[in-house]
Protein backbone atom coordinates (compact mmCIF):
# COMPACT_ATOMS: atom_id res chain seq x y z
CA UNK A 1 0.00 0.00 0.00
CA UNK A 2 1.35 3.27 -0.69
CA UNK A 3 0.46 6.07 1.71
CA UNK A 4 -1.02 9.65 0.07
CA UNK A 5 0.46 12.33 1.44
CA UNK A 6 -0.96 15.34 -0.27
CA UNK A 7 -3.66 15.97 -3.04
CA UNK A 8 -4.68 19.05 -4.06
CA UNK A 9 -6.50 20.30 -7.11
CA UNK A 10 -4.08 22.84 -9.20
CA UNK A 11 -6.59 23.26 -11.99
CA UNK A 12 -10.03 21.99 -12.82
CA UNK A 13 -9.72 18.19 -13.04
CA UNK A 14 -6.10 18.68 -12.60
CA UNK A 15 -4.58 17.04 -9.25
CA UNK A 16 -1.00 16.98 -7.78
CA UNK A 17 -0.91 13.87 -5.81
CA UNK A 18 1.97 12.97 -3.47
CA UNK A 19 2.82 10.38 -2.14
CA UNK A 20 5.03 8.24 -0.04
CA UNK A 21 7.48 5.65 -1.61
CA UNK A 22 11.16 5.73 -0.15
CA UNK A 23 12.51 3.07 -2.75
CA UNK A 24 10.73 4.68 -5.61
CA UNK A 25 11.80 8.82 -4.83
CA UNK A 26 15.34 6.80 -4.62
CA UNK A 27 15.51 5.41 -8.02
CA UNK A 28 13.68 7.86 -10.21
CA UNK A 29 15.22 9.86 -12.37
CA UNK A 30 13.39 12.40 -14.33
CA UNK A 31 11.51 11.04 -17.54
CA UNK A 32 10.77 8.18 -16.03
CA UNK A 33 7.35 6.91 -15.63
CA UNK A 34 4.35 5.02 -12.76
CA UNK A 35 1.65 2.95 -13.67
CA UNK A 36 -0.69 3.30 -10.60
CA UNK A 37 -4.32 1.66 -9.70
CA UNK A 38 -6.36 3.17 -7.46
CA UNK A 39 -8.16 0.31 -6.26
CA UNK A 40 -7.91 -3.61 -6.96
CA UNK A 41 -10.87 -3.55 -10.00
CA UNK A 42 -9.22 0.02 -11.72
CA UNK A 43 -6.98 -0.15 -14.85
CA UNK A 44 -3.59 0.51 -14.96
CA UNK A 45 -2.90 4.31 -15.30
CA UNK A 46 1.09 5.61 -16.79
CA UNK A 47 1.78 8.87 -15.02
CA UNK A 48 5.22 10.46 -15.80
CA UNK A 49 7.12 11.34 -12.73
CA UNK A 50 6.51 14.91 -12.35
CA UNK A 51 8.79 15.41 -9.03
CA UNK A 52 10.55 13.42 -6.36
CA UNK A 53 11.99 14.17 -3.28
CA UNK A 54 14.95 11.73 -2.25
CA UNK A 55 15.29 12.77 1.67
CA UNK A 56 11.60 12.91 2.39
CA UNK A 57 10.73 9.66 0.27
CA UNK A 58 7.78 11.38 -1.51
CA UNK A 59 7.09 11.13 -5.27
CA UNK A 60 4.74 13.90 -6.95
CA UNK A 61 2.56 12.74 -9.91
CA UNK A 62 0.11 15.27 -12.05
CA UNK A 63 -3.40 14.02 -12.76
CA UNK A 64 -5.84 14.83 -15.38
CA UNK A 65 -8.86 13.50 -14.18
CA UNK A 66 -10.72 12.47 -17.58
CA UNK A 67 -11.81 9.60 -17.18
CA UNK A 68 -13.17 6.84 -15.41
CA UNK A 69 -9.72 5.47 -13.35
CA UNK A 70 -8.33 9.15 -12.80
CA UNK A 71 -11.53 10.05 -11.61
CA UNK A 72 -11.41 7.04 -8.84
CA UNK A 73 -7.58 8.45 -8.32
CA UNK A 74 -8.55 12.04 -7.50
CA UNK A 75 -10.96 11.45 -5.03
CA UNK A 76 -8.19 9.36 -2.89
CA UNK A 77 -7.26 11.59 -0.45
CA UNK A 78 -4.32 11.82 2.94
CA UNK A 79 -5.31 9.38 4.78
CA UNK A 80 -5.74 6.95 1.96
CA UNK A 81 -3.43 4.65 0.16
CA UNK A 82 -3.32 3.54 -3.45
CA UNK A 83 -3.42 -0.50 -4.08
CA UNK A 84 -0.61 -0.44 -6.18
CA UNK A 85 2.38 1.48 -7.48
CA UNK A 86 4.84 -0.03 -10.25
CA UNK A 87 8.21 1.93 -11.02
CA UNK A 88 9.99 3.51 -12.41
CA UNK A 89 9.72 2.64 -15.54
CA UNK A 90 11.04 3.66 -19.10
CA UNK A 91 14.59 5.44 -19.97
CA UNK A 92 15.63 8.40 -18.34
CA UNK A 93 16.19 11.42 -20.07
CA UNK A 94 19.57 11.87 -21.26
CA UNK A 95 21.00 14.87 -19.56
CA UNK A 96 23.85 16.61 -21.22
CA UNK A 97 25.01 19.94 -22.33
CA UNK A 98 23.83 21.04 -25.17
CA UNK A 99 24.63 24.71 -24.65
CA UNK A 100 20.58 25.79 -25.07
CA UNK A 101 17.97 23.37 -24.61
CA UNK A 102 14.31 24.70 -25.32
CA UNK A 103 11.49 22.67 -22.97
CA UNK A 104 8.18 23.10 -24.68
CA UNK A 105 5.34 21.99 -22.38
CA UNK A 106 1.81 22.02 -23.51
CA UNK A 107 -1.33 21.54 -20.86
CA UNK A 108 -0.86 18.72 -18.08
CA UNK A 109 3.23 18.39 -19.96
CA UNK A 110 4.25 21.14 -17.73
CA UNK A 111 4.41 18.31 -14.89
CA UNK A 112 6.66 15.84 -16.43
CA UNK A 113 8.62 18.50 -18.25
CA UNK A 114 9.63 19.63 -14.76
CA UNK A 115 12.14 17.33 -12.86
CA UNK A 116 13.61 17.26 -17.00
CA UNK A 117 13.97 20.99 -17.52
CA UNK A 118 15.50 20.94 -13.71
CA UNK A 119 18.01 18.33 -14.48
CA UNK A 120 19.46 20.62 -17.68
CA UNK A 121 19.22 23.92 -15.96
CA UNK A 122 21.80 21.70 -13.29
CA UNK A 123 23.93 20.27 -15.56
CA UNK A 124 24.59 23.75 -16.32
CA UNK A 125 22.41 24.53 -19.72
CA UNK A 126 20.77 27.58 -20.90
CA UNK A 127 16.70 26.06 -20.94
CA UNK A 128 14.34 28.05 -22.06
CA UNK A 129 10.65 27.07 -21.23
CA UNK A 130 7.87 27.60 -23.26
CA UNK A 131 5.09 26.61 -21.77
CA UNK A 132 1.13 26.58 -23.25
CA UNK A 133 -1.93 26.31 -22.15
CA UNK A 134 -5.59 26.97 -23.30
CA UNK A 135 -5.77 29.67 -20.98
CA UNK A 136 -4.89 31.05 -17.69
CA UNK A 137 -7.24 29.06 -15.47
CA UNK A 138 -5.55 25.89 -16.92
CA UNK A 139 -1.78 26.94 -16.07
CA UNK A 140 0.24 25.67 -12.93
CA UNK A 141 3.42 25.77 -11.94
CA UNK A 142 4.42 28.78 -13.55
CA UNK A 143 6.50 29.85 -11.06
CA UNK A 144 8.00 26.29 -10.50
CA UNK A 145 9.14 26.05 -14.12
CA UNK A 146 10.37 29.59 -14.32
CA UNK A 147 12.62 28.32 -10.96
CA UNK A 148 14.42 26.24 -13.10
CA UNK A 149 14.70 28.26 -16.24
CA UNK A 150 16.97 30.68 -17.83
CA UNK A 151 14.22 32.01 -19.86
CA UNK A 152 10.44 31.02 -19.18
CA UNK A 153 7.69 32.05 -21.85
CA UNK A 154 3.86 31.62 -20.93
CA UNK A 155 1.63 31.11 -24.16
CA UNK A 156 -2.11 30.73 -23.71
CA UNK A 157 -4.63 30.33 -26.70
CA UNK A 158 -7.00 33.08 -25.97
CA UNK A 159 -4.20 35.07 -24.69
CA UNK A 160 -5.52 35.57 -21.21
CA UNK A 161 -2.10 34.92 -19.58
CA UNK A 162 1.50 35.78 -20.94
CA UNK A 163 1.35 35.96 -24.80
CA UNK A 164 -1.33 35.28 -27.22
CA UNK A 165 0.18 32.39 -29.16
CA UNK A 166 0.91 28.53 -30.38
CA UNK A 167 4.11 27.26 -28.37
CA UNK A 168 5.36 26.95 -32.09
CA UNK A 169 6.00 30.91 -32.44
CA UNK A 170 8.23 31.54 -29.97
CA UNK A 171 9.84 28.15 -31.02
CA UNK A 172 10.39 29.47 -34.37
CA UNK A 173 11.65 32.38 -33.08
CA UNK A 174 14.42 31.07 -30.76
CA UNK A 175 15.18 29.07 -33.76
CA UNK A 176 15.81 31.48 -35.89
CA UNK A 177 17.42 33.93 -33.21
CA UNK A 178 20.12 31.54 -31.88
CA UNK A 179 21.91 28.11 -31.50
CA UNK A 180 20.23 25.29 -29.95
CA UNK A 181 21.57 21.79 -29.13
CA UNK A 182 18.03 20.77 -28.41
CA UNK A 183 14.37 20.71 -28.16
CA UNK A 184 12.20 18.67 -25.91
CA UNK A 185 8.06 18.13 -26.26
CA UNK A 186 6.10 17.06 -24.10
CA UNK A 187 2.03 17.51 -24.38
CA UNK A 188 -0.76 16.36 -26.51
CA UNK A 189 0.58 14.63 -29.50
CA UNK A 190 -0.86 17.51 -31.95
CA UNK A 191 1.02 19.84 -30.46
CA UNK A 192 4.55 17.37 -30.10
CA UNK A 193 3.69 16.87 -34.12
CA UNK A 194 3.48 20.33 -34.50
CA UNK A 195 6.90 21.51 -32.49
CA UNK A 196 8.70 18.78 -34.46
CA UNK A 197 7.40 20.14 -37.63
CA UNK A 198 8.66 23.81 -36.88
CA UNK A 199 12.10 22.48 -35.95
CA UNK A 200 12.63 20.25 -38.84
CA UNK A 201 13.83 22.73 -41.19
CA UNK A 202 16.25 23.70 -38.55
CA UNK A 203 17.85 20.01 -38.44
CA UNK A 204 18.02 20.69 -34.02
CA UNK A 205 17.92 17.02 -32.37
CA UNK A 206 14.09 16.64 -31.07
CA UNK A 207 12.84 14.71 -28.30
CA UNK A 208 9.17 14.24 -27.61
CA UNK A 209 7.64 11.95 -24.50
CA UNK A 210 5.17 9.54 -25.87
CA UNK A 211 1.81 8.82 -23.61
CA UNK A 212 0.82 5.72 -25.05
CA UNK A 213 -1.57 3.66 -23.96
CA UNK A 214 -0.43 1.11 -21.37
CA UNK A 215 -1.04 -1.88 -19.91
CA UNK A 216 1.63 -4.02 -18.59
CA UNK A 217 3.90 -1.02 -19.08
CA UNK A 218 7.40 -3.74 -19.26
CA UNK A 219 6.63 -4.45 -23.12
CA UNK A 220 4.97 -7.67 -22.76
CA UNK A 221 1.06 -6.64 -23.98
CA UNK A 222 2.58 -4.63 -27.37
CA UNK A 223 -0.37 -1.90 -26.15
CA UNK A 224 2.36 0.60 -26.34
CA UNK A 225 3.30 0.43 -29.94
CA UNK A 226 4.23 2.99 -31.90
CA UNK A 227 6.53 3.69 -35.69
CA UNK A 228 9.82 5.65 -34.80
CA UNK A 229 11.95 5.53 -37.53
CA UNK A 230 10.11 2.68 -39.91
CA UNK A 231 10.56 0.32 -36.95
CA UNK A 232 8.14 -0.87 -34.28
CA UNK A 233 8.82 0.48 -30.78
CA UNK A 234 7.31 -0.10 -27.47
CA UNK A 235 7.11 3.21 -25.92
CA UNK A 236 7.31 1.50 -21.73
CA UNK A 237 10.51 0.11 -22.40
CA UNK A 238 12.21 1.68 -25.96
CA UNK A 239 10.70 5.60 -24.76
CA UNK A 240 9.03 7.21 -23.47
CA UNK A 241 11.03 9.44 -25.19
CA UNK A 242 12.02 9.30 -29.27
CA UNK A 243 13.34 11.33 -31.72
CA UNK A 244 10.31 13.43 -32.45
CA UNK A 245 11.12 13.79 -36.09
CA UNK A 246 11.58 10.07 -37.03
CA UNK A 247 7.78 9.62 -35.42
CA UNK A 248 5.04 8.41 -37.79
CA UNK A 249 2.42 10.73 -35.70
CA UNK A 250 -0.15 9.97 -37.75
CA UNK A 251 -0.18 6.05 -36.16
CA UNK A 252 0.70 7.76 -32.64
CA UNK A 253 -2.32 9.94 -32.71
CA UNK A 254 -4.85 7.18 -34.16
CA UNK A 255 -3.87 4.36 -31.63
CA UNK A 256 -4.77 6.92 -29.09
CA UNK A 257 -8.14 6.93 -30.24
CA UNK A 258 -8.10 3.46 -30.00
CA UNK A 259 -10.33 2.76 -26.98
CA UNK A 260 -11.97 6.28 -27.12
CA UNK A 261 -15.71 4.37 -27.18
CA UNK A 262 -14.76 2.08 -24.37
CA UNK A 263 -13.67 4.54 -22.51
CA UNK A 264 -17.10 6.68 -22.90
CA UNK A 265 -19.09 3.85 -22.26
CA UNK A 266 -17.03 3.36 -18.82
CA UNK A 267 -17.43 7.23 -18.26
CA UNK A 268 -21.06 6.92 -18.09
CA UNK A 269 -21.95 4.01 -16.31
CA UNK A 270 -19.38 5.78 -13.43
CA UNK A 271 -20.85 9.20 -13.53
CA UNK A 272 -24.23 7.66 -13.42
CA UNK A 273 -22.90 4.73 -10.08
CA UNK A 274 -21.70 7.55 -8.42
CA UNK A 275 -24.01 10.45 -9.45
CA UNK A 276 -21.11 12.67 -10.41
CA UNK A 277 -20.77 15.26 -12.96
CA UNK A 278 -19.42 14.40 -16.40
S1 LIG B 1 2.56 -1.31 -22.12
FE1 LIG B 1 2.59 -3.36 -22.79
S2 LIG B 1 4.26 -3.45 -24.17
FE2 LIG B 1 4.27 -1.42 -23.40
Amino acid sequence: MIPIISNRELAPNIYEMVVENKMLARRARPGQFLIVMPDDRGERIPLTIADYDVEAGTVTMVIMAIGTSTRKLVRLGVGDSLYAMLGPLGNASEIENYGTVIMVAGGVGAAPIYPIARAFFEAGNRVITIQGSRNKDLLFWVDKLASVSSEHIVTTDDGSFGRKALVTEPLREFLEKETVGCVYSIGPAIMMKFCAETVRPFGVHTIASLNSIMIDGTGMCGGCRVRVGGETKFTCVDGPEFDALAIDWSIAMARQKSFCAAEKCSLDRYVELNGVEK
